[in-house]
């Protein structure tokens, strides 16, 4: 049975965790919600007065919203650059703040530097990864992962990762380095694109709200 939910409400996907309580204390700041909004149960769907919220793994996200699923979503830019999705993108909500960078064990930095021809670099992330090292004219022989990433130099699966680094405790803990900088990453709102002319009436005060917010935390 395909469950139909119901049109008056806006749906949001979010991502399980972090980013999830992050976006509802943001709503809840910026007067969008004024619910005590959980994710601890195993539902996969919460509604609430306004809203329905879809809880949804942070790569498919955009999935969701793309399709018109979910008229609204958070994505980091991580997920973003990864699956270059055809939604509009009018937030910056600054959470979800890391640094996308490739790393290794710290005696792989001067091969690194040496300008090599070619790489092997374990990540979840193909895309931003062929995309960097092509713009450097480097070789890159990618394997993907779908998590603990750190793992790979350290069994030798490959010489170095490119991964997201927030507080840069996994890479301490596993006796890895920062060895390049990719570019910075945040959690973006990201609106379907036909959502975001039929239901107007209801997106914009929602944005308004959160740039208003933002305005007055800096
Ligand atoms: C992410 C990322 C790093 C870690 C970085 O993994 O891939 O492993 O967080 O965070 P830190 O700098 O604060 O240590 P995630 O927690 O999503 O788990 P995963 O290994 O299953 O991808």
């Amino acid at each position: 049975m395909i469950r139909k939910l119901n049109g008056n409400k806006l749906t949001v996907a979010l991502p399980k965790g972090r980013l999830f309580d992050q976006t509802i204390d943001i709503f809840k700041k910026a007067g969008i919600i004024s619910e005590n909004i959980s994710s601890s149960s195993r539902k996969l769907i919460i509604e609430s007065s306004d809203f329905y919220f879809l809880l949804v793994r942070a790569k498919d996200v955009p999935t969701y919203v793309e399709n018109g699923i979910a008229d609204i979503g958070v994505a980091g830019d991580d997920v973003l650059l990864e699956s270059n999705p055809d939604v509009y993108r009018p937030v910056d909500l600054k959470i979800g703040v890391c640094n996308i960078v490739v790393a290794g064990l710290p005696e792989s930095k001067e091969k690194y530097f040496s300008n090599p021809t070619s790489l092997k670099v374990s990540t979840k992330y193909p895309k931003i990864t062929k995309d960097f090292f092509g713009k450097k004219g480097v070789k890159v022989h990618v394997i993907e992962l779908y998590g603990s990433v750190e793992l790979a130099p350290l069994v030798g699966l490959s010489e170095y990762i490119v991964d997201i680094v927030e507080t840069g405790r996994t890479l301490r803990e596993n006796g890895l380095v920062v060895i390049d900088h990719i570019r910075p990453s945040s959690a973006k709102l990201i609106v379907n694109r036909i959502s975001y002319k039929t239901r107007k009436n209801k997106l914009s005060p929602l944005i308004e709200n959160i740039e208003n917010f933002q305005k007055n935390e800096v």
